[in-house]
């Protein structure tokens, strides 16, 4: 059986949609009938938080015990089932993901350690039970997300319609250049998708239409829209899907960037 597919969602600057992105195409996947892992990679937690309402239980392991050096844990004893069909989920619980990220940057990154992540999404009782694997990154480019980018196969990079966000990108793409050529992976910067995009304001036009000079064919479209439904769903932790009928459009807009990614 195929290796699943691996899909890391990553833009170092702060609050641009990411674990947004990753929650709702997770969702998005699951009503495909695809069977989904997400992965918190980000100390803050807030994918865990999103698709996951119970405590994660003293000395269950979880996603930072794959990361530790010595006597890493099994990614398939960190997984836990979520309440939607074929959706599980690798928990983060903050503390012990940013000690982790902590150690991995003051110690000699080697390469073995970089691609911890790598070897665990692909021990074989995780590989066979999954087809997508979604990697929720934190907000920068450090040590976490380096382990992501040597695990993915494509990375979707999330901005928002503005300079700042749109200069990051060149950041990621460089990134991942790096890590394909140091680490010896396949990962490629394979889409950068528009987030909280507002039609009616002609600087969100203006950038939208100089990344996609920048980016062609690798710019979703069409981008996401700002929609107070889409930050309502994440906050209750329900998918857009449970929103009702004024969710519609959106649910369909993440079903069909969830099919171009993945095809
Ligand atoms: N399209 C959207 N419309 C409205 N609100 C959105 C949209 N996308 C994200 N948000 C909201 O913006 C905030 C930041 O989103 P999110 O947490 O997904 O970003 P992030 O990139 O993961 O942040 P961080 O860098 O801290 O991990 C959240 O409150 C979220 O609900
Ligand atoms: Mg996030």
């Amino acid at each position: 059986m195929a290796p699943p597919l691996t899909i890391a969602v990553a833009q170092q600057k702060g609050g641009v949609g990411k674990t947004t992105t990753t929650a709702n195409l997770a969702h998005a996947g699951s009503r495909a009938g695809a069977r989904i892992l997400a992965i918190d990679l980000d100390p803050q937690g807030n994918l865990t938080r999103t698709l996951y309402d119970q405590d994660i239980p003293e000395g269950q392991p979880i996603t930072a015990d794959v990361l530790t050096e010595e006597g890493p844990a099994p990614l398939a004893d960190v997984i836990v089932s979520t309440a939607w069909s074929g959706l599980d989920l690798a928990p983060t619980v903050d503390r012990d993901l940013a000690a982790v990220e902590r150690d991995l940057t003051q110690n000699p990154r080697t390469p073995a350690r970089v691609k911890l992540l790598h070897d665990a999404i692909q021990a074989s009782e995780v590989a066979a039970g999954y087809d997508v694997v979604l990697i929720d990154c934190p907000p920068n480019i450090g040590a976490l997300t380096l382990a992501a980018l040597a695990a993915a196969d494509r990375v979707l990079a999330v901005t928002e319609p503005t300079l700042f966000s749109a200069d990051a990108l060149v950041e990621i793409e460089e990134s991942v250049a790096r890590v394909r050529q140091h680490y010896q992976v396949p990962v490629t910067l394979s889409a950068v998708l528009v987030n909280k995009w507002r039609s009616n304001v002609i600087e969100d036009r203006h950038w939208r239409l100089s990344l996609a000079e920048q980016f062609g064919d690798l710019l979703l479209d069409p981008p996401v829209p700002q929609r107070v439904i889409i930050s309502r769903a994440i906050q209750a932790g329900v998918s857009l899907s449970q929103m009702g009928a004024d969710a519609k459009p959106i649910v369909e807009l993440y079903d069909r960037h969830y099919r171009t990614l993945t095809s």
